[in-house]
């Protein structure tokens, strides 16, 4: 049963420290109270191949940020088993966990209403790096990465899943990416792992702190 026949919400949120804020305004006494933090169900973009409470863990972040202010019912959290040392066996699984939830949708891929991504400055999403295998992933929902420029293995959601998204938002913040974001935005296609997010049937936003936007023509 999908999501929205449950008057459900579902979310995948990005790691990385861009939305460390976001989080925290979320969770803040501004919305927190705003928030039926019943209806929605958390997955995450991608997480690190660390324990959960280690410094580098996505989770970690997320949960100090966000899920330690608000009163989301822990089975709304879904967690990625990076740390596990069967890479493959831990995406399948949380392929088969948001499965559980979301199920296919008609074009065979999850349907999340809502992606929170990132960007990195050489232009990668989520863990989908230049130059790494699972860009061309077509079929599975979730892949182990390795990162060759950072020597490690991610686990993370692939480009047909993040594309079959309802609505897709990147979060960019700091000067230090205004160069990417306008090679991204404003440049030749196809360069970067983040032009290939394209919501075949979905909204693609894009937040940007004003250091990072400062670069574009069209602000
Ligand atoms: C991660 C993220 C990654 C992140 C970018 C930007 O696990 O790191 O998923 O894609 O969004 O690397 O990272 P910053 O927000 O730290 O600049």
């Amino acid at each position: 049963m999908k999501a929205i026949e449950k008057n459900l919400l579902a979310v995948a949120l990005s790691g990385g420290s861009t939305p460390k804020p976001f989080y925290e305004l979320l969770g803040s006494a501004t919305f927190a109270g705003r928030v039926r933090w019943s209806s929605i169900q958390f997955f995450q973009v991608d997480e690190r191949c660390v324990p959960p409470d280690d410094p580098q863990s996505n989770y970690r972040l997320i949960r100090h940020a966000l899920l330690d202010s608000v009163p989301l019912p822990p089975a709304n959290f879904h967690r990625m088993e990076a740390e596990r040392p069967d890479r493959n066996l831990a995406a399948r699984e949380y392929a088969d966990q948001i499965a559980r939830l979301l199920g296919p949708a008609p074009g065979g891929f999850p349907r999340f209403d809502l992606i929170f991504l990132g960007l990195g400055t050489n232009g990668h999403t989520a863990s989908l790096f230049p130059n790494s295998p699972a860009l061309e992933e077509r079929q599975a929902w979730v892949v182990p990465a390795f990162v060759p420029e950072l020597n490690t293995f991610r686990l993370t959601l692939t480009f047909p899943v993040l594309n079959a998204a309802a609505s897709v938002i990147f979060l960019v913040s700091g000067e230090d990416k205004a160069e990417t974001v306008r090679d991204v935005l404003e440049g030749p296609a196809g360069r970067f792992p983040a032009q290939f997010v394209r919501p075949v049937n979905g909204r693609l936003e894009w937040w940007l702190e004003r250091g990072a936007a400062r670069l574009l023509k069209k602000q």
